[in-house]
């Protein structure tokens, strides 16, 4: 018992022509591949499916060939995978497939290429109602709208929402029953599933679950189902605030004195500050701020000042490491905002410098850092000179991660 699938191609995608700038839907690109191959892989993948035929339309044969070996030559399907044309209507096309089967597939399943969200668990119900002895077999889904038939635009009939369904494919039969529904109708009869022939003989149909996946790509925002889905990402901010105090020969303190360094930037004749790293006090406002965005903690959490490894760092390989870390939890980084609070030194004649450093130190353009200084007008420990505060507060995106 051998099961085919005959995949038609052969449309003219005219309802999605204009949209896809005049290429016909089933070779549309995705992933730098025409979208009937999605079906083919997944039939592929199938173990049930012991070979396909692609119908190409007849203008496009010789170069839709050509890419289709290309295309085989490269990945492997693992079964026989061949050609034939299609013909003017969808079930003239579905003919040409199956002249083109060969004689030991005695059953067969129709596919459009148009429904590139088909899925093997999907294909296995339709083979296995097969199996199991139904000779046409069909996936289907609930109706979920109210359905009414029309004329001359005036409502004739209210259906029974409860018995329809809207039909799917891939459609499986005996291929001996479908040849023998094709011979019983005539010429005239133009069908849009291949089952109503099988109904039209008066032969059952069976039915299996569709998938609500799979869609029909049919009009122009169908489209949009098939470019890259990008993970969401949430707008975050994060804080941060830090002081340091400025050293004293009267009142040594715990830490050593170091010369003052804003946002890696050198302030010469500024008061030297205590501390166990280079004491940037506005890096250190600003690590935090980054882990902020993260839920990563705090900077002490991460550089502990009891570690010896930490004496005198520079608080940018601390910002390095940090924004690698928070780069890795999806952090990114689209505005800073930051505050120098201090009586003296004046900050005013290195907000440039200062503020293109920082710029350069999280790889972003200047007009996307600010600094801003003030005093406290003479009041609390900046305004008694006696040390230096920062805030800064930190903007940007958190993309979904693989963690
Ligand atoms: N099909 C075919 N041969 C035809 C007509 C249709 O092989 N003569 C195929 C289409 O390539 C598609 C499937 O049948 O995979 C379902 O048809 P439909 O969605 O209607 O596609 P098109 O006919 O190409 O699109 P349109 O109706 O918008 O022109
Ligand atoms: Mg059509």
């Amino acid at each position: 018992m051998s099961v085919w699938t005959v995949l038609l191609a052969a449309g003219s995608g005219t309802r999605l022509a204009a949209a896809a700038c005049g290429v016909k839907k089933q070779f549309f690109a995705v992933d730098g591949r025409p979208l009937y191959w999605r079906s083919l892989a997944t039939l592929a993948k199938s173990p049930e499916v012991a070979g396909i035929v692609v119908v190409f339309p007849p203008a496009d044969y010789a170069t839709a060939e050509a890419q289709l070996n290309g295309l085989l030559a490269k990945h492997n399907p693992g079964i026989p995978v061949l050609t034939a044309t299609g013909g003017q209507r969808r079930q003239d096309s579905v003919q040409n497939g199956l002249a083109a089967l060969p004689r030991e597939a005695n059953r067969v399943l129709i596919h459009d290429a148009a429904r590139p969200f088909v899925d093997t668990a999907l294909i296995h119900r339709v083979v296995e109602a097969l199996d199991n002895g139904h000779t046409a077999v069909i996936p289907v889904l609930p109706v979920t709208d109210t359905i009414k038939e029309i004329i001359d635009e005036t409502v004739v009939k209210t259906l029974r929402r409860d018995a329809l369904a809207a039909v799917q494919t891939p459609q499986g039969f005996d291929k001996a029953l479908l040849l023998e529904a094709f011979a019983g109708v005539g010429e005239d009869f133009t069908v849009t599933d291949d089952a109503s022939l099988v109904e039209y003989l008066g032969k059952p149909v069976h039915i299996v679950p569709g998938s609500p996946d799979n869609i029909k790509i049919t009009h122009p925002e169908d489209l949009q189902l098939l470019m890259p889905q990008t993970p969401p990402a949430t707008p975050v901010t994060g804080y941060g605030y830090d002081v340091h105090r400025y050293a004293d020969p009267n009142h040594p303190g715990k830490q050593p004195p170091r010369p003052m360094k804003l946002g890696g930037f050198p302030i010469a004749g500024a008061p030297d500050v205590l501390a166990h790293s280079d004491g940037d006090v506005l890096l250190h406002a600003l690590i935090d701020a980054v882990l902020g965005c993260v839920g990563g903690g705090d900077i002490g959490q991460l550089f502990p000042d009891t570690n010896p490894a930490f004496d005198n760092m520079a608080s940018g390989v601390f910002l390095s490491e940090t924004l690698t870390f928070a780069k890795e939890n999806g952090l990114e980084i689209t505005h800073v905002d930051m505050t120098l609070i201090a009586q003296i030194p004046k900050i005013s004649p290195h907000t440039q410098a200062i503020r293109s450093n920082v710029a350069a130190l999280l790889g972003l353009d200047k007009s996307q850092v600010n600094l801003k200084a003030t005093t406290e007008e003479g009041l609390g420990f900046t305004g008694e000179k006696k040390g230096i505060k920062a805030v800064t507060l930190v903007t940007g995106w958190r993309h979904a991660t693989a963690q």
